[in-house]
Formats: C-alpha cells, structure tokens, sequence
C-alpha cells in the first residue's frame, strides 16, 4: 500500500498487524460502552440499588487502573506480545463469566477481568504498535488503535439497540468474546517487537521483522546501532526513571494523560443521552439518535486525525483539538442560559459534536501516541504505566463524580470547569509536549538521554 506522506510502499503485513492488535482497542472502546445499554436490565434482574450499579459500571476502571501498573513492568520483562496475549485471555475470561454470571458477585468478578484486561491492553497494544512501525507511518498506526476504540464503542451503542427489545444483557456484555477470541489467535502468529528483541540482545530476529515491517536494510542498521548506543547509555529500571534527565518527560507523559481525562472527555461518551435530555431534546429517541450522532463524530474525526498525524505532527493537532474542545464546551455552558425551545437542543447537539471532534482529533489518539513514543527502551514499559495508570483514576474520577457535580452545582458551571482545564491543557501542550513527528523512536530517545 502507497503511504500518503513520503508515497513510498510498505508492505500491507504493516497495515494488518496495526489492526489486528487493535482488536485490543476495539474491546476497550466496546467495554466501555456496553454498559450503558446492559446496565438498565441487569440492575432489574439483580435489583440493584444505585450504589450497586455504581459498582458494576466503576470496577473496570480500577481494575483497568490496577492493571495499568502492573503492565508496563510485565511488558517490558516478558515481551509485548505476551502481554497482549494475557489481556485477550483475560478478555475472554471476563467475557464469559459475565455472560453467564447467576450473582451480582460473579458479574463483579468479570466486570473486574475485563477491567484487567483493558488496562493492560490500553498501555500493551500502542506500545506495541509504536514499536513495529515505521517512523514515517507511526502516528497512522497507533492512531488506528484510538480508531478501534471509537468503533468499539459505536458498536458497543448498535449491540445495545439490537438486543434491547430481548432484554439481552447477557448477550451484550458476553458477543465481547468474539473479537478477544480474534485477537488472541491473531497474537499467536503476530510477531514481537524488533525493540524488545534488541532489548534482549536479540539483533539477528530484531533485523527479520524490521524486514517484514518495510524497513530497508540501511535503515535496519541504523536503527540497530542508535539503539544499540541508547541502551549502553542507560541503566534500565527504576532509578532511571526518576532520574534528573528523565523526569521532566515522565510527568509531562502523566500530565496529558491526566488532561485527557479531566477535560471531560466521558462526561459525554457515558453520559451523553443524560445531558441532552437534560437540555431540553426530551424524546428519548431524539437522545438517542443524538448520542449515535456523538459516537458517528468520533469515528469520522479520529480518521481525520490518522490521515493529519504524520504530516502535520502531533502538536498542531493537539493544539487544535483541544482548542476546538474549549469552544464547544464554553458554548455548551452557555446554553443552560437560554429559554427552553427546540433550537437549544439542536446547538447543545452542535457542541457537544464540535466538542467531540476536537477531542478526536488531538487528546484522543496523540495521548496514547505520546505515551508509547517518548520514553526510552530500557524503561519504556514502567514509564507508560505511570501515565496509563493516572489515567484510568482519572476516568473513574470524573465518570464518578459528574452527575453529582451537575446536581450540586449546575450543568453550565460544571461545563465550564472542563473548560477552564481544557484551557490549562492548551497551554501545557503548547509549552511542554515535544513535537516528534518522523522521528524514529531511537532519536526520540537519544534526546531524552544524551
Ligand atoms: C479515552 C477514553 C475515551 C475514548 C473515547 C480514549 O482515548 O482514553 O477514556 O472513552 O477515547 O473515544
């Protein structure tokens, strides 16, 4: 396939493998998402109270957030591509006891599975990618898994619209099985990264598969050699990472992981049929057509995202994106001003989209993009983790706490909390996030170390 930013060709292997081992995404955006849906007839069948659903909805995340620091440790000690293994078993797992669960507890137990399993693929499956790719088409790749996250939760809004004139909760929760059961096959024949190889010492199996990712042999040498002189120059482990040189680089990874969160990003994705009906589209279809719309706006700018990233570079788009997010979100705190009527529900729609397409673009991919890109081989597994890890607290936090916050005080002030973050966020992006766009990951990180 001809790659639109230098028209040179790599091999379709490249493509495939980004979109196999974005099934990972695919179940996290899919997880996520399905709840919403399942949440409705399984709080009937095990009459739950709220604080009971509250359970069910936020054990994924801390499990995700338990997950995510552990991770990046068995990453880097076991190889990325076991690790992705593990979550698909873990996947699976949680699929089936969710699917069949006779008790709230056993639902919670695989609630907290498929918890473990999507924090370890959100650090696993980027990491991964980043590594594989080509520097020329890495952002395209590691976009793609933001991509597969957004089709998840598209599909996770169909799945619940299908099956929920059966009351079919187990189905929704369970048909996650399906893409786990890919993901873990296509694994078994998917290689490991050339950079865990060389981590290894491991040069000759390192060369083969930069071969099969449409690396030239110049560019096999080269890259072999940088990382070769990177890892000399480092010790590895723990006192590394919180070395001098390291971490600044280390809390600018956490912090936009943290940004992407507290700006708010799934106070619209969970709760989204929640803030229009608020708003005044009272129809429950009007909400729901509305919330498809949502999910539709995401897809299509996270592709307008993967066709800028490597031409553009990731700050433009950051800075963009999150520009875009703080006009949506400040007109949408606005809008709680205006008498009721037909016309404000259509803009609250027309900002929570422009909202959702800035987010799209930028903090959605360039997050985990960044994350899997800046720290160096030695430490690039337990570095991820600490930003995946704030991240996934983060999400809880604000999945947690924002109809409260709306109750306590209002829609417009809590809207504009996220927009005075998203405010601080444009400027954390444009004073701190390095640009490195086509720059392999061994110049990324000789100059983090050197
Ligand atoms: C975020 C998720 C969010 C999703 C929406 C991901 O990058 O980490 O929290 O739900 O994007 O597309």
């Amino acid at each position: 396939m001809v790659n639109h930013v230098n028209n040179r060709t790599y091999p379709a292997f490249v493509y495939v493998v980004a979109c196999l081992a974005g099934l990972g995404g695919f179940l996290f955006g899919y997880d996520t998402g399905v709840i919403s849906g399942a949440l409705l007839f399984l709080a009937r069948d095990f009459d739950l109270s709220v604080f009971r659903e509250e359970a069910v909805v936020s054990t994924l995340h801390l499990f995700a957030a338990i997950a995510a620091l552990f991770s990046g440790f068995i990453a880097d000690h076991m190889g990325r591509r076991w690790t992705i293994l593990g979550a698909a078993v873990l996947f699976v797992i949680g699929g089936i006891l969710m699917a069949t669960a006779p008790s709230l507890a056993l639902l919670l137990v695989g609630r907290a599975f498929v918890g473990l399993a999507i924090g370890t693929a959100s650090l696993a499956v980027p990491l991964y990618v980043a590594e594989l790719s080509p520097p020329a088409v890495r952002g395209f790749l590691v976009a793609t898994y933001q991509l597969m996250v957004t089709i998840g939760i598209v599909v996770a809004y169909g799945i619940d619209l299908a099956f929920a004139p059966i009351e079919g909760w187990r189905w929704m929760l369970g048909l996650s099985i399906v893409p786990a059961a890919v993901l873990f096959l296509s694994m078994l024949f998917l290689p490991e990264t050339p950079r865990w190889k060389l981590r290894r010492g491991k040069p000759d199996q390192a060369r083969k598969i930069l071969a099969r990712m449409g690396h030239t042999p110049s560019e096999q040498e080269r890259l072999i050699k940088a990382a070769d002189k990177n890892l000399r120059a480092q010790k590895g482990g723990l006192p590394e990472l919180f070395d001098r040189k390291l971490r600044p680089l280390l809390i600018i990874g956490m912090l936009l992981a943290l940004f992407q969160q507290i700006t708010g990003i799934n106070t619209i994705i969970y709760y989204a049929p929640i803030i229009f009906e608020k708003i005044g589209l009272d129809s429950p279809h009007a909400a729901l057509l509305a919330t498809t719309s949502v999910g539709g706006v995401n897809v299509a700018f996270t592709i307008v995202a993967i066709w800028l990233v490597d031409r553009v570079g990731r700050r433009p788009l950051l800075i963009f994106g999150v520009g875009a997010m703080i006009v949506g979100l400040g007109a949408l705190g606005g809008l709680w001003f205006l008498p009721d009527s037909e016309v404000k529900g259509i803009l609250a729609v027309l900002c929570v989209m422009i909202y959702i397409a800035g987010f799209a673009v930028g903090l959605g991919p360039i997050t985990w993009l960044f994350l899997s890109e800046v720290y160096p081989l030695r430490v690039r597994g337990v570095a991820m983790s600490c930003g995946v890890f704030i991240n996934w607290i983060a999400n809880f936090g604000v999945a947690l706490t924002f109809l409260t916050l709306v109750d306590a005080i209002g829609a417009a002030i809590t809207f504009w909390i996220y927009t005075a973050l998203s405010m601080l966020c444009i400027l954390f992006v444009i004073f701190f996030i390095p640009e490195t766009n086509q720059k392999s990951l061994e110049e990324i990180e000789a100059a983090a170390i050197h």
